[in-house]
């Protein structure tokens, strides 16, 4: 018996997210990220799958490290432009009653007491419905956008970041008592201030303050996270409710998974990375894909990938292995391709590994076969849903929608309709941090 599959959609407030190049694709309308409709119409589409979430990533750099400069990456639409995740959320939330929204927030750049104040303001507006994905950073771009040299050392922006969830924790869950707004017009008092009080930051965060919202429904939004070297892993099971992964063998992310449920003392589901295209039977899959493959972009998918590995790959020869120097950026992508790797890589094997734009290999069949593999890493690799990455938009998720949704319905792996409550609620069955997770402490002033 498969448990249920839950599902996110993974985008970014882009054209050229993960799967590069497909914005030249005819039917693909990316370029409209930045109309409000192009969103609005996205969620109640969501909807409509019983997507539990649209999961939004953010950076707050340019990818400048191919060849040494942004000029690849701007080329070819490598999450530049890129805009605000956040401020998509309150449109897509009035057009929809349940969908979640995962949003990416670092720890690294911002006073935790203004980044509190707009996620408690998110959660309101949605009625509990938002989550938030927990980054570190990983650019040198973006540290030199913040007046940094260069960036916080890759264990240190973790320790940073678990002052910054406790500071965070403080204000959300400690500041303000549940029964503190009194909204009494015949008593004329609205907020009991005998229920609100002065919270003080944690470690490196100087703070001395009130939160200044009221309690929202899940007062800590529901917390994701996906760091996989080792420090990330450990801050990931001390706070994430929900963590992503990205791998490319079964058992490489079971071994991952196994590792997280065994530290982590609450309940913790895990999404893995996942590209999809289906057609209504295999071979129209095929045909589709190698219709999307035109378009893929090999120079934008380097880009990304030396951004995201702090390793330029212009300065590779076609069959010289993928050096392992210690990185700065993202350490697991890194051992990926070198020393975690089951085989020596080269740059020669990473561009053939460029399928779609990404080293996201789709899962490419008609309804069956797509649910089939989608189970398989649900039994094989003990993971509780996926993260879909879009290829052309929307028609990726109308596709999905139409045709892979109604076979796992069938299958019984996936729901028929949402469950009420918040996110948290409809993840975990209860709408507040479970007593078991750290930011439960705070509550205790
Ligand atoms: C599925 C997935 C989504 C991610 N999304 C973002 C993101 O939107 N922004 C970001 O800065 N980092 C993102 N990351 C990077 C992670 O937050 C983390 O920095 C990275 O995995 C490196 O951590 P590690 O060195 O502990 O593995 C993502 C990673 C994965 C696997």
């Amino acid at each position: 018996m498969t448990k249920e599959i839950l599902l996110n959609a993974f985008d970014m407030n882009t054209v050229g997210h993960i799967q590069h190049g497909l914005w030249r694709h005819p039917r693909d309308q990316s370029h409209r990220y930045a109309e409000l409709s192009y969103w609005t119409d996205l969620a109640k589409t969501l909807e409509r799958g019983l997507f539990d979430g649209i999961f939004l990533a953010d950076v707050l750099g340019v990818y400048d490290v191919l060849g040494g400069g942004p000029e690849a990456a701007i080329r070819n639409a490598v999450q530049i432009p890129l805009a605000d995740p956040m401020l998509l959320i309150p449109a897509m939330a009035s057009v929809t009653e349940h969908l979640g929204f995962g949003v990416t927030c670092t720890t690294t750049y911002e006073p935790p007491f203004l980044f509190a104040r707009r996620m408690s303001t998110l959660d309101a507006l949605t009625k509990g419905r938002v989550g938030w994905n927990i980054v570190t950073g990983y650019l040198d771009s973006a540290a030199r956008a913040m007046g940094l040299a260069t960036q916080v050392p890759h264990d240190e922006r973790y320790d940073w970041a678990d002052d910054y969830l406790d500071t965070v924790y403080r204000l959300w869950e400690a500041s303000w008592d549940d029964d503190a707004v009194l909204a009494d017009r015949n008593v004329g008092f609205y907020t009991d201030p005998a229920k609100v009080r002065r919270v003080q930051g944690v470690g490196r965060y100087m703070m001395d303050a009130m939160h200044l919202c009221a309690p929202t429904p899940q007062r800590t939004p529901v917390l994701y996270q996906a760091g996989a070297s080792t420090r990330g892993r450990q801050f990931a099971a001390t706070h994430a409710e929900c963590v992503f992964l990205n791998g490319t063998s079964k058992p490489q992310v079971a071994a991952l998974v196994a590792d997280l449920r065994a530290q982590t003392l609450h309940p913790l589901k895990v999404f893995v990375g996942a590209t999809v295209v289906v057609g209504r039977t295999d071979s129209e899959a095929v045909e589709k894909l190698t219709e999307y493959r035109q378009f893929a972009s090999v120079e934008g998918a380097l880009a990304h990938f030396s951004a995201s590995t702090g390793i330029d790959f212009a300065k590779l020869d076609m069959d010289d292995p993928i050096p392992s120097a210690p990185t700065q950026s993202n350490q697991s992508n890194v051992e990926a391709v070198t020393t975690k790797a089951a085989s020596v890589w080269t740059k020669r094997k990473l561009i053939d590994s460029f399928i779609l734009g990404s080293r996201q290999a789709p899962i490419v069949g008609g309804p069956e076969t797509v649910a089939d593999a989608l189970i398989a890493w649900v039994q094989e690799a003990d993971v509780d849903g996926f993260n879909l990455s879009r290829t052309v938009m929307p028609e990726c998720l109308d596709d999905f929608i139409a045709l892979v949704v109604p076979e796992l319905q069938k299958r019984g792996v996936f729901k028929t309709a949402y469950r009420d409550g918040p996110l948290r609620q409809k993840l975990f069955g209860h709408p507040r941090l479970p007593s078991a997770h750290r930011g439960a402490a705070a509550r205790i002033v």
